[in-house]
């Protein structure tokens, strides 16, 4: 763990501040050294989330669990999962970036090329990973019912085990009356997803008492927030290879407008993940076996407060430097080159014309 970290922030220097100061091969080295270091960090990271979902390998003697096959523990029943949908989110997000990033460079008519291979780039990762995190997603969330049917059941919004369950598209789930407010549903088709059976029957959230339950409204929405963009990214990887493949990728004004919006997408599908993850963990810290209210250690609140807003400060100005640092990248553009002249085309002229434009004018800089 602590190799990868090394070898992450030395190698991120080098990528971030040495595009002039080192060779080629050297930057595209660190480059993947950074991709190959945050990979193994994820490993570590998720390994050690995945067992506090799904604790394999330990043994409780008195209240405390102690590892005894350190094999299983690493490689617990959800990490198999978890890991990919993981890594494939953060290549998505990634992607959704360089989408944006490239569709806004030719909406402006500058650093036409290296905008038109950032579509092609991130197009191509959309295509293939957002349908692969569709059947990884449906993959986890089948382990998930088999480890923490509770999850899934705040996930479905699914109140009574002995019914098939329906595929809730929206409700508002109400804990004090167990029932689903507004709902709009499919019959069966929830059971039909999980079971691959319309009549099949999984775990309702009335099959535990209430003090059981995961807290259901994070949990419902969260998931469909996650899925939503799902889809959004699917559609935008298909009509991007279609417009591509119909070679009018760079003068479809619409879809470039689209995807010059859409660099948010990653983040908050990636954070929606989580809050089902470990929304949907609770009550437990370690699932089955160590109760969040068990763990909670012996500190004033003051002493919390203060940490967290110390957190809050600290990655509020890292966080702020960061966006200003990469948003003053995005707008130097590729090799730190200034803008260049804007096109002289009317709008009337398709945007590739005014892209060759404009890349005549500026091809004496180059
Ligand atoms: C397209 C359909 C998708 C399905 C069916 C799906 C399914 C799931 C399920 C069932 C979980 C919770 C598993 C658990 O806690 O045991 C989960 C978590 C998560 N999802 Fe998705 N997901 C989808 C799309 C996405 C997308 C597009 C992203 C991000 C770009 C994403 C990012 C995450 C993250 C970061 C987590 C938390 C880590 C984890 O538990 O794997 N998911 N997803």
């Amino acid at each position: 763990m602590l190799t990868a970290f090394f070898l992450e922030a030395t190698f991120l220097g080098v990528m971030l501040f040495g595009w002039k100061r080192v060779p080629p091969w050297l930057h595209v080295f660190a480059a993947v050294a950074v991709a190959g270091g945050t990979a193994v960090s994820a490993f570590w990271i998720l390994s050690a989330n995945s067992w506090m979902q799904t604790p394999a390998g330990r043994e409780v003697r008195d209240g405390v669990a102690y590892p005894v096959d350190w094999f299983a523990v690493i490689f617990n029943p959800s990490f198999f999962y978890r890991l990919p949908h993981m890594l494939t989110a953060a290549y998505l997000t990634t992607s959704l970036v360089i989408l944006a990033v490239g569709a806004r460079y030719l909406l402006a008519a500058r650093h036409i090329d290296e905008g038109r291979t950032m579509l092609r780039m991130a197009i191509g990762m959309l295509a293939v990973l957002g349908p692969l995190q569709l059947l990884i997603g449906d993959q986890h969330g089948l382990n998930t019912l088999e480890h923490q049917p509770m999850k899934i059941a705040a996930v479905e919004a699914h109140w009574d085990g002995s019914k098939p369950g329906a595929l809730v598209l929206f409700a508002w789930p109400d804990a004090k009356t167990e029932t689903n407010l507004f709902e709009i549903a499919i019959p069966k088709a929830g059971s039909l997803i999980l079971k691959h059976d319309p009549n099949g029957l999984f775990p309702g959230l009335k099959s535990v008492p209430p003090s059981d339950r995961p807290p259901l409204v994070p949990v419902f929405f969260a998931f469909r927030s996650m899925v939503g963009i799902g889809i959004i990214i699917i559609g935008l990887g298909l009509v991007g290879v279609w417009l591509w493949w119909r070679q009018t990728l760079f003068d479809a004004r619409w879809y470039l407008q689209l995807a010059a919006h859409s660099w948010w997408l990653g983040f908050v599908a990636v954070i929606s993940g989580w809050i089902v993850t470990e929304s949907g963990r609770q009550p437990w810290v370690a699932y089955g076996i160590l109760r969040t209210a068990d763990a909670v250690s012996p500190v004033p609140g003051a002493s919390v407060a203060t940490t967290l807003g110390l957190f809050v400060l600290v990655y509020g100005v890292v966080f702020t430097m960061g966006i200003y640092y990469i948003n003053r990248l995005i707008a130097l553009g590729p090799q730190g080159r200034a803008a260049e002249p804007p096109h002289t085309g009317t709008p009337v002229r398709p945007l590739s014309a005014a892209i060759d434009a404009a890349r005549e004018i500026s091809s004496p800089q180059r």
